[in-house]
C-alpha cells in the first residue's frame, strides 16, 4: 500500500526499497521499546548517515546526495511507517537546518557546517519558537547584542527537536533594538554549536507522542556566537525561517503519511485475522467502508504530497501546496489512525498492539511546523494574494 499514484523513477523505487529494508532491519524491531522507553538510540543517526539519507537534499558538492525532492519523501515515509520518532529527526534535519546553510549560507559557512551535517557527522535542529512564541513566531524575544566580534545572545528556545543531540542549531534571535523594533525583519538567523560559551539544555518536554524523539528547551544565558556564524543578512531570519518551513512541511506530511500508511496496514491485517460473530471482521461492511475510507484518504495524500514536490523540483513557488499537503496528511494521520484504533478495539487501547501509538504519534503532525489553523492561514492567505 506504499505505491505512488504518480509512478516512481527506478532510482525512487530503489531508494525507497532501501529505506524499507534498513527500516525493518535497524527501526521496526526496536521502536516499540523505544517508545517505551523515551529511549533516543544515537546510533541510528551515524547508521542514517552512512546511507546518505542526512544528505538527501544537498548537491554532491557539499557531500551530500543531491536527490530530488520526491526520493527524499519516499524514503522518509519509509522511515515513518517503522518509527516516525526517527522520522522528525531526519525530517527537521534535511528540512531545515541543512537547507537554510545550503540556500544562504556563506561558503565557509558551509565548508565548516553543512557538510559534515550532509555526511551525517553533525546532526542539525531548528530553534525558532519560544515558550511565549509559538504560532505567532515573530513575536520572538530572545535578543542577541553586538559585542566587538560576536553576538551575545539572551533567551529561551522552546521545542526543539533534537535541541540535545544536535551539533549545529540554526537558531532565530532579535537583532533589533527594545526602542526600534522591527517585528519579522528585526529577527536574524544564528549558527550555534553546544561548545559556544553560555549555551545550556532546558527542560525535556515528556510528550504523549514521538516519546523516542527528544524535544527540550534551549537556554541561551550570554551566549557568545562569533559574528562569523550570522547566517545570510541581518533581520532576514524570519523570512529564511519561513522560506525552509516551507520545505519542511513537506517532510512532516510525509511522516504523517507514513504514520497513517501503516495504521492502515496493520488494520487491514488485523480485519482479516480478527473474527466476531463467526466470521473475519473485513466481511462486515461497516470495517470494509472504514477501510476504504482510510485507503482513500492516503492515497490522497500522498498524491497531493509528491505534486507539490514535483512542483518545488520545478521551481515553483510551494507555499501554498505545501501547506495544503501538510494539512491534508497530519489530519489524514490523525482520522486514519483513529479509525484504526476503532477497528482493533479493546486491542487498539493497549500497548501490546502497534496502532496505539501510532495515534499518539499522528497528533503532533497538526501541531508542530505550523499547526493546522496555521496552514489554512496560509493557504487562505494565497488565495487573496495570487487573485
Ligand atoms: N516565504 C517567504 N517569505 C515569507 C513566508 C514564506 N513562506 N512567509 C512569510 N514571509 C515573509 C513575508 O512576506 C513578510 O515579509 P515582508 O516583511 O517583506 O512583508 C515577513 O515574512 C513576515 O511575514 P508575515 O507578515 O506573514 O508574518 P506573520 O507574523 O503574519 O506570520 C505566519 C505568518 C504564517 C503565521 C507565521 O508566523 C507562521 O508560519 N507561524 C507558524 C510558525 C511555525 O510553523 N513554527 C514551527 C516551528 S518549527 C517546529 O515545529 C519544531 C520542530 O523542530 C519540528
Amino acid at each position: 500500500m506504499s505505491w505512488a499514484l504518480h509512478p516512481l523513477t527506478e532510482e525512487q523505487i530503489a531508494i525507497q526499497q532501501t529505506a524499507r529494508e534498513f527500516a525493518a532491519q535497524e527501526i521496526t524491531p526496536f521502536s516499540a521499546q523505544w517508545d517505551r522507553d523515551s529511549f533516543f538510540e544515537p546510533s541510528i543517526v551515524a547508521k542514517l548517515g552512512e546511507l546518505g539519507f542526512l544528505g538527501m537534499l544537498i548537491p554532491e558538492k557539499y557531500d551530500g546526495l543531491g536527490l530530488d525532492t520526491i526520493s527524499y519523501l519516499v524514503a522518509l515515509e519509509e522511515i515513518a511507517a517503522a518509527d516516525a520518532s526517527v522520522a522528525v529527526l531526519m525530517s527537521v534535519h534535511n528540512s531545515l537546518p541543512t537547507q537554510m546553510l545550503l540556500r544562504f549560507g556563506s561558503s565557509a559557512q558551509r565548508e565548516k557546517y553543512l557538510k559534515p551535517m550532509a555526511r551525517g557527522e553533525l546532526l542539525g535542529a531548528f530553534a525558532l519558537s519560544e515558550p511565549e512564541a509559538g504560532s505567532d513566531a515573530a513575536s520572538l524575544s530572545a535578543q542577541a547584542v553586538r559585542d566587538g566580534d560576536s553576538w551575545v545572545i539572551n533567551g529561551t528556545k522552546a521545542w526543539v527537536t533534537s535541541g540535545n543531540e544536535a551539533g549545529v542549531i540554526l537558531a532565530m534571535a532579535r537583532t533589533d533594538t527594545p526602542d526600534k523594533r522591527r517585528g519579522a525583519r528585526g529577527i536574524s538567523a544564528f549558527i550555534v554549536t553546544p561548545d559556544l560559551p553560555g549555551f545550556g539544555v532546558g527542560k525535556k518536554e515528556n510528550k504523549l507522542g514521538l516519546r523516542a524523539s527528544p524535544t527540550v528547551q534551549l537556554v541561551f544565558d550570554n551566549l557568545r556566537v562569533p559574528v562569523a556564524n550570522l547566517l545570510g543578512e541581518e533581520g532576514q531570519g524570519f523570512v529564511y525561517a519561513m522560506q525552509s518551513l516551507d520545505n519542511g512541511r513537506l517532510g512532516i506530511a510525509a511522516q504523517a503519511i507514513g504514520i497513517a500508511r501503516s495504521a492502515l496496514e496493520h488494520a487491514t491485517a488485523y480485519a482479516a485475522e480478527r473474527r466476531q460473530f463467526g466470521k473475519p471482521i473485513k466481511e462486515f461492511e461497516a470495517i470494509q467502508f472504514k477501510l476504504a475510507d482510510m485507503a482513500t484518504k492516503v492515497a490522497a495524500s500522498r498524491a497531493l504530497l509528491h505534486a507539490a514536490a514535483a512542483a518545488k523540483d520545478r521551481g515553483s513557488p510551494i507555499t501554498q501546496f505545501g501547506s495544503m499537503a501538510k494539512l491534508m496528511a497530519s489530519e489524514t494521520a490523525m482520522w486514519v489512525t483513529t479509525q484504526a484504533v476503532q477497528i482493533f478495539g479493546g486491542y487498539g487501547y493497549v500497548k501490546e498492539y502497534p496502532v496505539e501509538r501510532l495515534f499518539r504519534d499522528a497528533k503532533v503532525t497538526e501541531i508542530y511546523e505550523g499547526t493546522s489553523e496555521i496552514q489554512r492561514i496560509v493557504i487562505a492567505r494565497e488565495l487573496y494574494a495570487s487573485s
